[in-house]
């Protein structure tokens, strides 16, 4: 397992971090829940062949993440790993609530103090929520009584915002959503080399797409994958364009079976910065381009036209309709839609007021595509 310095914090942790929001499920009558044996028995095999970095965050499988994770480290095995959780803000309405989820976080967790706290899914709202309710202030008391020893966002919103929130304070890290289809979305490349640029430790979330680079993939991009002279598997390719960067300090993988844990922990034995060749390169721009040529609707999912006053679910329905296109699964696609139907958060219930398009921060004409969509997957 390949390892890299954490910036100026003085340590160094594995570039695979394990991500523990997808663990693996069981099926339990009706219900599926987190099969809690096999995922102890997984966060554990990672740490004992150099894992050491776990992520979770307070409503991970709604709140079996932090538990088991907690679990997991019992019996020596927090000590060998850095343990970073987040601060859900939408559960926050007063400064003491807080503490109250803080603590309520380290109890499931186990342990005295997490090594990282993260400000969980950063955007202009939580942005200004945090400033409003003095929670800076707060995390700095906790660091003083040592609850946590360093403090970061993870970030879910365009580049500005992005540039904001690095520049207002002096973060030990930062969280950010990047892979091969992203480079251009949310902070992308430029927001990654930003904060590098002011030795901010990067950690990578989404990698895979969630899981969509990795398997499934379309013919074409399968096809397009096997010309490179190396081969690889198409996780293997989407992990190594990320870590070619420098900038990138950790890459957070959820894994659902023991096989892509092990098949991770293989890939990132090799992962050393600035490793691909321009030939390489040239091949992940076509993946990146032959995706793109598949998407009918550039929606980056940020969610600025919801609320939709006639509860149309816009960035789903654009979603499905790039699926259909991007990963072949019309069926999918339609039985998703049908879903929303049956909620009436379909395309039927838009009366076109036009206000998602003054709010979409991409300029999509959302009436005539939502149009589009309906016609594909109705
Ligand atoms: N802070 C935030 O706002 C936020 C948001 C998202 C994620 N996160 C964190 O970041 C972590 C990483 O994100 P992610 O889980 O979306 O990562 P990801 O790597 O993009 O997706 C994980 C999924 O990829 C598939 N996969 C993993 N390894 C594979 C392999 N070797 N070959 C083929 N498929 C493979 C699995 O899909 P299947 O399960 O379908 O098999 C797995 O569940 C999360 O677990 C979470 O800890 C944080």
């Amino acid at each position: 397992m390949r390892t890299r310095e954490f910036a100026q914090l003085g340590f160094k942790t594995s570039v695979f971090g394990m991500g523990c929001m997808r663990l693996p499920q069981a099926q339990t009558g009706e219900t599926e829940k987190v099969d809690e044996i096999e995922a102890i028995k997984m966060i554990r095999y990672a740490i004992d062949h150099g894992v050491t970095y776990i992520d979770t965050a307070y409503d991970y499988h709604e709140g079996a993440s932090e538990v088991i994770v907690g679990k997991a480290l019992q019996e020596g095995y927090r000590e060998k790993t850095k343990l970073a959780t987040k601060l859900p803000l939408w559960h926050v309405k007063s400064y003491q609530d807080l503490e109250r989820l803080l603590d309520e976080q380290l109890a499931r967790l186990q342990v005295d103090y997490v090594d990282f706290y993260l400000l969980h899914a950063l955007n202009a709202k939580w942005w200004q929520t945090v400033k409003e309710l003095k929670v800076i202030r707060f995390l700095e008391e906790m660091l003083a009584v040592g609850k946590i020893k360093h403090l970061g966002f993870s970030f879910h919103d365009e580049l500005p915002v992005f540039k904001e929130i690095i520049d207002a304070y002096q973060w030990d890290m930062c969280q950010i959503q990047l892979n091969i289809l992203d480079e251009n979305i949310q902070a992308g490349v430029e927001g990654l080399c930003y904060a590098g640029a002011k030795g901010i430790p990067v950690v990578i979330m989404e990698p895979l797409k969630g899981g969509k680079l990795g398997q499934n993939l379309p013919t074409d991009v399968l096809a397009l994958w096997e010309q490179a002279s190396e081969k690889r598997s198409p996780a293997e390719w989407a992990f190594r364009w990320l870590y070619n960067f420098p900038e990138v300090a950790v890459i957070l993988s959820g894994v659902s079976t023991m096989e892509q844990l092990k098949d991770n922990i293989r890939i990132f034995a090799e992962a050393e910065p600035n490793v691909m060749s321009e030939e390489e390169l040239n091949l992940v721009r076509k993946v990146k381009d032959l995706y793109k040529s598949k998407t009918k609707v550039f929606c980056t999912g940020c969610e600025y036209c919801l609320p939709c006053p006639q509860g149309v679910a816009i960035p789903r329905i654009f979603a499905y309709y790039n699926n259909v296109f991007i990963y072949n699964n019309r069926d999918q696609s339609a039985s998703n839609y049908q879903k929303l139907v049956t909620k009436a958060n379909d395309v039927s219930q838009c009366v076109e007021c036009g206000a998602c398009e003054q709010s979409c921060p991409q300029n999509i004409p959302i009436i005539e595509k939502l149009k589009e969509a309906h016609q594909e997957i109705s």
